[in-house]
């Protein structure tokens, strides 16, 4: 039988160890995160829930969403942050209950609708939400550089740390450069001033 509760403080070394046995992806590629705090992400969020699965008074997995409206309009949303769930509970319908469950709270908090990313060779994430209804929107390709390799810049551009007086220029750069893209929410001046 399979029981959804609030998440507790207490279930944070449970969910640390099958955070571990979960990396996204398949056999071919696979992304982990290793942290020491299950829900530090969610600190940077205002609004957030995390619902947690147990199947014989064992944690078997959980879901994470946080709700969201985009600046300017009425209309509030949810990112559904992610779903986990133990290898030794899988496919059993677990992550299916977590969904529903979610979704309901989703409803009662005014949502109109949910989302959520997922790392492309997650197969059985996207058969998952495949099954639960949801339809692929759009194609997102993460572009990074890698803090740590030596990097010969075009002598035009230098590289510095912020300065703090200039903080309010880059954020401003930010919310320009992503304006218009669905989903981002512009950054909030009085917050990074602080940081
Ligand atoms: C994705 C994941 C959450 C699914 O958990 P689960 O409890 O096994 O899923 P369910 O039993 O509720 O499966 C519901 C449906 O999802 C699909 N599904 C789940 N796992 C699947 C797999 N390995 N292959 C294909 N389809 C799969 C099926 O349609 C399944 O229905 P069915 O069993 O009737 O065929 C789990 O595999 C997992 O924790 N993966 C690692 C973490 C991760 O990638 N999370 C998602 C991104 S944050």
């Amino acid at each position: 039988m399979i029981s959804i509760r609030p998440f507790n403080e207490g279930d944070n070394q449970s969910m640390l160890e099958i955070e571990r046995l979960c990396p996204q992806g398949d056999e071919n590629c696979a992304m982990g995160v290793e942290k020491t705090d299950i829900i530090a992400r969610y600190k940077m969020y205002d609004n957030w829930d995390v619902l947690v699965a147990e199947v014989d008074e064992k944690i078997a997995g959980w879901i994470g969403l946080t709700m969201k409206s985009t600046h300017g309009k009425e209309e509030k949303y949810a990112y559904l942050t992610e779903v986990m769930v133990d290898p030794a509970f899988r496919r059993a319908g677990v992550a299916a209950k977590l969904v529903e469950e979610a979704e309901k709270k989703v409803r009662e908090m005014g949502g109109a609708y949910a989302y959520g990313y997922i790392y492309e060779p997650n197969k059985s994430s996207r058969s998952l939400f495949e099954k639960m209804g949801y339809s692929k929107m759009r194609g997102i390709k993460f572009p990074g550089i890698s803090t740590y390799k030596k990097w010969d810049l075009s002598p035009e551009y230098s590289i510095k740390p912020v300065d703090e007086k200039d903080i309010g220029d880059v954020v401003g750069l930010i919310n320009e450069y992503n304006s218009g893209f669905i989903h981002f929410v512009q950054l909030p001046m009085k917050f990074l001033n602080r940081v």
